[in-house]
């Protein structure tokens, strides 16, 4: 029997405060219709996770922000665009990245800022 290592092709997400894992086999995750393909916001809408996005994924709007706490180098280059956008995001870091720009290649660990998830409990309405 012939060993398959899945360590490249089955990256790993992580999201916190939520802590919650989830894996996707690369290239075969249905895309949700919003941000790039593969990226941390297809992923989450996957996944059921919410992860604002009022702009529909569209590097117009800073609401899909997310920290990423582990695995920067997993994630495709932040694009000028992004770069643009994201100097306007509340709460900026030096690891700070859009979701729905940043392409998972590997296993990344993320964290949706507060004031994001503060969305969530106004009913997923985005005032932005
Ligand atoms: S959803 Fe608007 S920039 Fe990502």
């Amino acid at each position: 029997m012939h060993s398959i290592r899945h360590t490249k092709g089955v990256p790993k997400v992580t999201f916190l405060p939520e802590d919650k894992t989830v894996e996707f086999e690369s290239g075969k995750l249905p895309y949700s219709d919003h941000g790039k393909r593969e990226s941390i916001l297809d992923v989450a809408l996957n996944f059921g996770i919410h992860l604002e996005h009022a702009c529909g994924g569209s590097c117009a709007c800073t609401t899909c922000h997310v920290i990423v706490v582990e695995g920067e180098k997993n994630l495709s280059e932040a694009e000028d665009d992004e770069l643009d956008r994201l100097d306007m995001a509340a709460g900026l870091t030096l690891r700070s990245r859009l979701g729905c720009q940043a392409v998972v290649k590997g296993d990344v660990k993320v964290e949706i800022p507060s004031w994001n998830r503060n969305y969530v409990s106004e009913g997923g309405g985005s005032t932005l």
